[in-house]
């Protein structure tokens, strides 16, 4: 597993990127709609591209917003996490190389995935679908990066992006709320990680949406680093209308303005998440004497049950 930690120079811009072994497999995870969980999942895993990696953008949201930020069709019907995650198709049948982005692919969502939740009931071992088609597909496929993109929710298909991956990615929104609602995604987490995967860990957590104009959003962000320490990357992701118009062209800000201060701020992002994957002094993170943060205020639940 990779080791986590910010002591690290991140690599600088232009780089070519160091190649983690095995590959990591984030899951970008936050119930709360709009925080820029899809808009963190293609800029981050473009910036990876671009520095010689190759990520895997899984769209795991019905919506397919991955999908169309990355110009890859979804339209109801077509090959899909649909059919993975529910028909048992292998994840190869169904990833795409993202037009004009060497070294980025997508396994895209389609409508059809919103009956997921429902469909998945009866299916024997439901939270362990995805996982079992990203272990079998990783066993041949070149890749350094999986980055999974969830939906707003802590349904089935979130749990199975979790149960899939090592890391999750916590995108926060840096306006009033944004902490509400962060404890039952933890308690989320932990509940999978007791009950269906050992490995699962919140390694990084990106402020996103940060307007320097308001005072909330220095608190916001203070008040995030008081309760994730480390795990909160430095670099922190300015609100930019040039962001949020470029899946509206199938791009993304690295290639619709990338000299925009939205384009700087994902790669200086990802060179962060880059770095962690060769952290020569990993750094403790779960709670224990050790820690040298604050403690988060979630605590563990005593009862663990998940799905029925
Ligand atoms: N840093 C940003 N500045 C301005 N708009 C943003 C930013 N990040 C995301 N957006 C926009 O906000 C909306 C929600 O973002 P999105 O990534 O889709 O959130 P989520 O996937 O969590 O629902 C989208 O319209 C997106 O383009
Ligand atoms: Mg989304």
């Amino acid at each position: 597993m990779p080791s986590v930690s910010r002591e690290t120079t991140p690599p600088q811009v232009g780089d070519r990127w160091p190649a983690p072994v095995p590959p990591r497999v984030l899951t970008i995870a936050n119930q709360k709609g709009g925080v820029g969980k899809t808009t963190s999942a293609v800029n981050l895993a473009a910036a990876l591209s671009q520095h010689g990696l190759r990520a895997l953008v899984i769209d795991l949201d019905p919506q397919g917003n991955a999908s169309t930020a990355l110009a890859v069709p979804h339209a109801a019907g077509s090959p899909s996490m649909y059919d993975v995650v529910v028909k048992g198709k292998p994840l190869g049948d169904v990833v795409v190389a993202a037009p004009d982005l060497p070294g980025l692919c997508c396994a895209p969502a389609t409508i059809d995935l919103a009956g997921a939740e429902i469909e998945l009931v009866p299916v024997v071992a439901r939270e362990m679908r995805l996982r079992k088609a990203l272990t079998s597909y990783l066993r041949t496929a070149e890749v350094d990066y999986v980055i999974i993109d969830c939906p707003p929710s802590l349904g089935l298909l979130t749990v199975n992006a979790l149960v899939a991956a090592q890391e999750v990615l916590i995108p926060v929104q840096c306006e009033y709320y944004a902490l509400e609602g962060l404890s039952q995604l933890v308690h989320t987490i932990d509940l999978v990680q007791t009950e269906l995967n050992p490995e699962l860990e919140i390694s990084t957590l990106l402020l996103t949406m940060y307007d320097a104009r308001t005072k909330l959003a220095d608190a916001v962000a203070e008040d995030v680093r008081a309760h994730f320490g480390r795990r909160v990357l430095d670099t922190i992701i300015p609100r930019s209308v040039r962001i949020s118009e470029a899946p509206g062209f199938g791009q993304t800000i690295l290639s619709y303005d990338p000299g925009s201060r939205g384009a700087r701020a994902y790669v200086q992002a990802a060179a962060e998440l880059a770095a962690a994957a060769v952290s020569p002094a990993p750094v403790q993170l779960s709670p224990g004497p050790q820690r040298d943060t604050p403690e988060p205020r979630f605590h563990r639940p005593q009862e663990v049950q998940l799905h029925g």
